[in-house]
């Protein structure tokens, strides 16, 4: 088993010696590095003709060489498209922000199409005067900026059992992240003279068939939701709401009700589906935890991953991946080679924002061996990513959801990784 080592000057050096002789692939392949390369020495194709113009692509799209960073379902998993859910390509992307074209997707009754003309919000319940919003009367308030991860949580939660799918799009990918744009949910409230007492809670429920209704306790609520009409500066996909969706940041993506139709105010929680038989957690002895809204720290590498095999030899090596805390900021990524044995602190892509996805990378130096990869995060709580099995010694062999564990990839000395357990 390989232990992670810091890259060393004289790796950079032959690594950038590897770029000057103009390497086709990866910087440390050693063994192609100083063969001439003809894409750069010979005359290139594209430069004898012009190319697209201005008035082909009125809405840009990826190049088609990007044709595989798509969202993916898992077809075994759900018996029907209209109650499923397709997950993030998280292998095939870097940096934080997902765009909203390959965010994954969860509905209980398909995604539907609702004109902003037809749209309307209604605030009823304990307040002074019930009202009903159109889209352009959400748009006349003052409105927000923020960069919010979104995680359902079912992400991970194949993996209690064992190591089941064998990518990270299919055991994380059920997250985005996005910049919202929308109104603090507090000003609709106030303007519909709304009580706001602690012991308060307010229903939330959208415009869909199966309206996917929940209970939101009143200080989350007047604290940092945002009614979002506006992801990536542009308007919300169908899929994610359009026009109008719930954003409650750092709990489970359940509460992120789309279409946004309704909230009433009231004074005990209504126990709906989705928040009895659905989205709770069953212990051992039968007995659920109730209400687990905060999405406990949790990070993953993206790269190298069963999905992204390392295809260059030994040399410089990137490690990389995402975390991410329902509690904050994340304070700390550590990735280990040996499967937990030894870890080493990875450098942040930048300062982490409150609930919100981390990047995180490791430059290091693969020796060619085989490593069991592990990244584990810590919050600005102190609050330390559990290993597998100390997660389910507390929750049990019945979990489903709300899986925070630290996932281990098996990288072999031909590069391909591949999901596994280690303990
Ligand atoms: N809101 C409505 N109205 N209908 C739904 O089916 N699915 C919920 C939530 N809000 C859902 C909904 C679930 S389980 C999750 S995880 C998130 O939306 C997913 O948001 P996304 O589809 O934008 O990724
Ligand atoms: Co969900």
């Amino acid at each position: 088993m390989s232990v992670i080592k810091q890259p060393s000057r004289r790796a950079f050096l032959r690594g950038s010696a590897a770029v000057a002789a103009g390497a086709a692939g990866p910087v440390a392949a050693a063994d192609s590095a100083r063969r001439p390369d003809p894409l750069i020495t010979e005359l290139q194709d594209w430069t004898s003709y012009t190319g697209a113009g201005v008035d082909e692509t009125p809405y840009g799209l990826p190049i088609p060489f990007e044709s595989d960073v798509i969202r993916r379902n898992v077809e075994w998993l759900t018996a029907s498209p209209i109650a499923s859910v397709n997950f993030t390509p998280l292998h095939a992307l870097d940096g934080t922000i997902t765009p909203q074209g390959c965010a994954f997707e969860r509905h209980h009754s398909g995604a539907i199409m609702l004109r902003k003309e037809d749209y309307r919000l209604m605030i009823n319940g304990l307040v002074d005067r019930p009202l009903v919003f159109t889209y352009e009367d959400i748009e006349r308030f003052p409105r927000e900026n923020h960069v919010y991860f979104c995680e359902c949580a079912a992400n991970t939660g194949m993996e209690w059992a064992g190591a089941q799918l064998n990518g990270v799009q299919f055991t994380h990918g059920m997250i985005h992240n996005m910049e919202y744009t929308g109104v603090p949910l507090r000003l609709l409230l106030r303007e519909a003279g709304a009580r706001t007492d602690d012991n308060l809670w307010l229903y939330a429920e959208g415009a869909d068939a199966s309206s996917n209704g929940r209970s939101i306790p009143m200080a989350k609520a007047v604290d940092d939701c945002l009614v979002a009409f506006k992801a990536n500066g542009e308007a919300l996909r169908m899929e994610h709401g359009y026009p109008v969706r719930l954003v409650v940041p750092g709990w489970e993506g359940n509460m992120w009700v789309k279409w946004l139709r309704r909230i009433e105010i009231v004074d005990t929680a209504v126990e709906s589906r989705e928040e009895t038989s659905k989205y709770t957690d069953v212990y051992e002895d039968g007995i659920a935890r109730k209400w687990t809204w905060v999405m406990d720290a949790k990070s993953v590498i993206t790269s190298p991953s069963p999905q992204r095999p390392v295809r260059h030899g030994p040399g410089p090596m990137v490690i990389s991946g995402l975390a991410w805390s329902g509690h904050g900021r994340i304070a700390r990524v550590d990735v280990s080679g040996d499967g937990g044995i030894t870890w080493q602190t990875a450098r942040l892509g930048k300062q982490g924002d409150t609930k919100a996805l981390t990047r995180f990378y490791l430059d290091t130096v693969w020796d060619g061996a085989p490593m069991l990869l592990q990244a584990r995060a810590i919050d600005e709580t102190g609050y330390v990513q559990p290993a597998k099995d100390r997660l389910r010694e507390k929750r049990g062999k019945n979990a489903v959801y709300h899986n925070n564990c630290i996932q281990t990839w098996y990288l072999n000395s031909d590069g391909l990784a591949e999901n596994v357990e280690v303990s």
